[in-house]
């Protein structure tokens, strides 16, 4: 079933086709692999669905609704999530209330009654505190809750980045260079979590660099170069692709 659909995306910045006429589609419960050289585009086919930026053309989809006119927190609202290519935590709060914070984002009144000291405030800040607790066990971190964003190893933040963008419980989650500097024992920690999150029916864009955990963990990929698709298939077929191999090696074939 078909959760996201872009539609002939366009967004120029000056001069520059970013995303120049862009269309796939991204299926409930699998790993869509979003892939090619540096300045191709992804970040702003990102952005462009979380609702950072608007679209010059074209339509963005979610279940076959509209949403490229939305502000980005009706988009998360509407169940997309994402995290950033470089790291957006708070070095001072506890890795539970970074997670807490992704939470709530759809939890105002809870969060104004709490404020106020209104007696259900208490209750429910326990339950949300036993959700971010969980959220954290399940990317792996269960131990490390109590921790300042700032003394996590930077595999650690990804991981917390990951938990905090799955506490909105989001249909899709956008992933932009998840494993980033990551050593390889980390990489695969990541990967795991991914097919997992999958497997658990929510849909995941994969923005990354790292080719061999794209092949590993994806469905299905969509390669980009400068803004247009120029491949797309099962990663079996992408890695055959003969422009796929010449965009990799910068058009050396
Ligand atoms: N806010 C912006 N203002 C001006 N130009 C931009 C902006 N964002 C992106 N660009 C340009 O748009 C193009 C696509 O950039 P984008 O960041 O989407 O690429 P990318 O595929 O994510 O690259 P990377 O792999 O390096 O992260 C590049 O030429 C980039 O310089
Ligand atoms: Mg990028």
């Amino acid at each position: 079933m078909t959760l996201l659909a872009l539609d002939t995306l366009a967004k120029a910045f000056g001069g520059v086709r970013a995303v120049d006429g862009v269309s796939f589609d991204v299926k409930a419960g699998e790993v869509h692999g979003l892939i090619g050289p540096n300045g191709a585009g992804k970040t702003t086919v990102i952005n462009l669905v979380s609702g950072l930026l608007r679209p010059d053309g074209g339509k963005i989809r979610l279940e076959g609704l509209e949403i490229q006119a939305l502000a980005p927190h009706r988009i998360t609202a509407c169940g997309i999530a994402r995290t950033f290519q470089s790291i957006r935590l708070f070095p001072d709060l506890s890795a539970r209330d970074n997670v807490l914070v992704g939470r709530h984002l759809l939890r105002h009144p809870s969060l104004l009654a709490r404020l106020l000291g209104l007696p259900s405030a208490a209750a429910e800040q326990r339950e949300a505190e036993e959700a971010a607790a969980e959220l954290l066990r399940r990317v792996g971190l269960g131990g490390r809750q109590g921790e300042r964003g700032g003394n996590l190893s930077y595999g650690e933040q990804r991981r917390v980045e990951i938990a905090r963008a799955l506490a909105s419980a989001p249909k899709l989650l956008l992933l932009d260079e998840p494993t980033a500097g990551m050593n390889p024992v980390e990489v695969e920690a990541v990967a795991e979590l991914i097919r997992k999150v999958a497997s658990e029916g929510h849909a995941v864009l994969l923005v990354e660099h790292n080719v061999r955990l794209v092949m590993n963990v994806c469905h299905r990929i969509t390669v980009l170069n400068f803004g247009r698709v120029i491949a797309e298939g099962s990663p079996a077929e992408v890695g055959a692709h003969p422009d796929v191999v010449a965009a990799y090696l910068g058009h050396a074939a």
